[in-house]
């Protein structure tokens, strides 16, 4: 069969990891795609860095932009990062020249996702972001696929594997805050500008993304009400622990039924949660989604929620699901039915 042929915009830890898993796994991937992947053309800006992979065997384009016109390539594997600038200009170019687009920048869909859905969907190209939300956890496809026929009543979860680790970490070894932050940037953890993660901003991008295929509502990210764990303290943190608690960043996006119309919620902030509970069980950068719904009851997706070869293997599954004739987006065009609520605090923009 024709190869898929892929253009790899980015080549940060997400991007490596894409090589190496498409290197590793070249033949189970190409017979699960019913047709071999093939790396038609790597990008990023500096050609010099050391990045663990031997990327000299494929075409290197400087300039990043340019793979949105190349004619040898079918899909776009956007990993640049950031919401708007270059990484949104070569997502709309691609769509726009016809191609599919595979991302992990939750950012750029929280942000853009309606806008990207609606063009690949009147390009007939598809638009997937398995990698945008949780790593490594399919929770895209759990929702959109695995849940499709339920009406779901709530999804929460840890959606932050930076604020989870600090927090676990906190509480297990009492370590000081920057310290336990410097320790997941170092394992490439944590985004480029921590604050997004310690603010819970990374997180609400996340749960915009889930509530809006979960409630088949408009992607709103900025009704999201955010706090982050900047004020927890170590204090805070045993407190809760002489209570029966741990402290956890949840994201949690429900309807609220006490309005009048049925509104959806968006939150996320620290969560006293009971050590009973499954989720006070979750440690380190894992994350964890639980999904309600009224047939299938509640399910609890877990994984790794960073890091290159979880990230890296949600990206590759949608390229799968692209070369086995995937179109469209996983965004329902909303309907409208489920309004979203105006955060009555709002976090850091
Ligand atoms: N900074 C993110 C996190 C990476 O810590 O969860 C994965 O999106």
């Amino acid at each position: 069969a024709e190869p898929l042929n892929i253009a790899l915009a980015g080549l940060g830890t997400v991007g490596t990891g894409v090589v190496r898993l498409i290197e590793t796994n070249a033949e189970l991937i190409a017979r699960r795609a019913r047709r071999p992947i093939r790396i038609a053309a790597v990008s990023a800006r500096d050609r010099t860095k050391d990045r663990g992979v031997d990327l000299s065997r494929y075409d290197w384009v400087d300039d990043t932009a340019a793979l949105a016109a190349r004619g040898d390539v079918d899909v776009v594997v956007e990993m640049v990062g950031g919401s708007d600038g270059p990484a949104l200009a070569l997502a709309r170019n691609s769509i726009a020249g016809g191609k599919s687009l595979v991302t992990a920048n939750k950012a750029m869909i929280a942000h853009h996702g309606l806008e990207l859905a609606a063009a690949a969907e009147a390009k007939g190209v598809a638009l997937k972001f398995e990698a945008a939300v949780a790593g490594g956890i399919p929770v895209i496809k759990g929702l959109s696929e695995g849940a499709a026929a339920n009406a779901i009543e709530r999804v929460y979860g840890i959606l932050n594997g930076t604020c989870n680790y600090i927090l676990s970490t906190m509480e297990d070894t009492g370590a000081d805050f920057g310290d336990v932050l410097a320790e997941a940037q170092r394992l490439g953890y944590a985004e480029a500008d921590p604050t997004f993660d310690i603010e819970g901003i990374d997180a609400a991008h996340k749960l915009s993304i889930l509530a809006a295929i979960a409630f088949g509502s408009q992607l709103r990210f900025d009704a999201v009400e955010t706090m982050g764990i900047s004020r927890v303290k170590a204090a805070d943190i045993e407190q809760a622990r002489s209570l029966g608690y741990v402290i956890r960043l949840l994201g949690m996006a429900g309807v609220d039924l006490a309005s009048g119309a049925p509104r959806l919620f968006q939150r996320v902030r620290p969560h006293l949660v009971p050590i009973d509970h499954p989720l006070a069980h979750v440690d380190g950068a894992t994350n964890a989604v639980v999904a309600e719904g009224n047939f299938m009851g509640r399910l609890l997706f877990q994984g790794a929620g960073a890091g290159d070869g979880p990230t890296a293997s949600a990206v590759v599954a949608d390229i799968i699901d692209i070369a086995r004739g995937e179109k469209g987006a996983a965004f329902s065009m909303p309907a409208g039915e489920l309004e979203a609520m105006e955060p009555a605090e709002s976090g850091h923009r």
